[in-house]
């Protein structure tokens, strides 16, 4: 009995169950609501705590060039959209928006939208996935630089090509005074704490 139960992962809270099923395919509806319902708690309870752990873990990570790492980029973006005033909404998804950057540089824009996007307006999920199109823009001479174009007269267009120009191209500076991670944890957990709405794929 002690070898079986050593292999389990414990449960979450001692009033849970487990399902004693090893495929989905064995589940009956009620077996299903349980896990379910499970779920969506420890969802409720967990899911900013894990998107801040993602966001930590590259705390330490060296620079691959600019004087800052991608965690001290985040925290300067928004520490200046925090700065600027603008609403938490925007000031956690500054925080976020390159959370996927390290492990998924080629689409980290649509891993933040994807992470970010039940819980924010749509002007900002759509900045998000095109952020680093629109950023290109910055950078002299680029060959994506004209990419951003085929977006112009979208009614998102200025807002994102404003994000990336007031909070993201520009956020590269070792001097600048970044507000610390703990002036953002409790936005980070109010975004989360909303009801998630469905997102229409793009
Ligand atoms: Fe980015
Ligand atoms: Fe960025």
């Amino acid at each position: 009995m002690g070898g079986e139960l050593s292999s389990r992962s414990p449960l979450a809270r001692g009033d849970w169950h487990y399902v004693e099923k090893t495929s989905l395919d064995a589940l009956t509806p009620a077996e299903w609501a349980v896990l379910e319902r499970q779920r969506n708690a420890y969802l409720r309870d967990h899911q900013a705590e894990q998107a801040l752990r993602l966001l930590t873990a590259s705390a330490g990570d060296p620079s691959f060039g600019y004087t800052v790492n991608m965690y001290r980029h985040a925290l300067q973006s928004a520490t200046m959209a925090l700065r600027d005033g603008l609403d938490e909404e925007t000031v956690v998804v500054t925080l976020l928006h390159d959370i996927g950057f390290l492990a998924c540089p080629c689409g980290h824009g649509e891993m933040a939208a994807a992470l970010l996007g039940p819980y924010v307006s749509e002007r900002n999920r759509w900045m998000l996935a095109r952020h680093a199109i629109f950023q290109d823009h910055h950078v002299a001479g680029h060959p994506g630089a004209g990419r951003r174009e085929r977006w112009r007269g979208h009614p998102h267009f200025a807002w994102t090509a404003e994000w990336v120009a007031r909070y993201d191209q520009n956020a590269q500076d070792a001097s600048y005074d970044c507000a610390p991670l703990e002036v953002f944890e409790p936005m980070v957990r109010r975004i989360f704490a909303r009801e998630p709405r469905p997102i229409v794929p793009d």
